[in-house]
């Protein structure tokens, strides 16, 4: 894939219990750049880790970012990366609720936990260095935060809005599809990868092949950006 945007991954600071810039996070900033949709416009980055797509949104040209996360040591990191690339970002605590409460924004972009999470996953042994739990676990569906998140979406947006959120093929894609659209957005999945399995989903492979969510012997994971309208 020819892309427009540098590549994020490892060029910012990322203090000890903050999720490091992945490929995730990469495609999110890449569909983001496509879109055109942030020039000039109030954009929020929910689930912002080390900042780095809230920065990249400043970069594209903004008018002011918001970003929101559960785990302050996120909150100080993105602070921080951003004052470090010269940009502001509005970095505070929060989850979507808080962000009801400060929206509605022209532009939400989300890297959401959406990792399905084994009953075992507190016996896996994962290298502190990938980061928090509370980064990619998101229950056994891996919907915690995508259903909550597809909900508020008409809340969070104001009209003519443009929501973009990244998850795995293991998360229910289309189940993320349906609730935007009853929630009456347009939405569509705008951008995939392929890339091979990490750290956590390696760790989880045997569970997710015996409860028959991922094929037997497979190693490869699809990542795709939903892009939905409020219209
Ligand atoms: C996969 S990381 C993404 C970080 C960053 N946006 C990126 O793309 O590199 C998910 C982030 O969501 C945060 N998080 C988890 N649950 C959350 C919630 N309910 N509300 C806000 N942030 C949450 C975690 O602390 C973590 O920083």
């Amino acid at each position: 894939m020819k892309t427009l945007f540098p590549d994020v991954r490892g060029s910012l600071r990322v203090t000890a219990g903050v999720y490091a810039p992945q490929h995730d996070s990469q495609l999110l900033i890449e569909a983001m750049t496509r879109s055109g949709a942030v020039t000039g416009r109030q954009v929020l980055d929910l689930c912002t880790g080390s900042g780095a797509v809230a920065i990249a949104a400043a970069q594209l040209g903004a008018r002011s970012v918001t970003a929101l996360d559960v785990c302050p040591e996120a909150i100080a990191c993105t602070a921080g990366n951003a004052a470090a690339t010269g940009v502001y970002v509005d970095a505070r605590v929060g989850t979507w609720v808080e962000a009801l409460a400060v929206g509605p924004f022209d532009v939400v972009v989300s890297n959401p936990p959406y990792v399905p999470t084994s009953p075992a996953a507190h016996l896996e042994d994962i290298s502190v260095e990938v980061g928090p739990a509370t980064a990619w676990n998101a229950g056994a569906d891996g919907r915690l935060v995508l259903n909550p998140l597809c909900d508020s979406a008409p809340e969070l947006l104001t009209d003519s809005g443009t929501m973009l959120i990244v998850q795995s093929e293991f998360a229910d894609v289309e189940q993320s599809l349906r609730h935007l659209r009853s929630a009456g957005l347009r939405a569509e999945v705008v951008l995939s990868q392929l890339i091979p399995f990490g750290p956590v989903l390696r760790a989880r492979a045997n569970w997710m092949e015996s409860i028959g969510m991922l094929p037997v012997g497979r190693r490869e994971e699809e990542i795709m950006v939903i892009r939905a309208e409020k219209w």
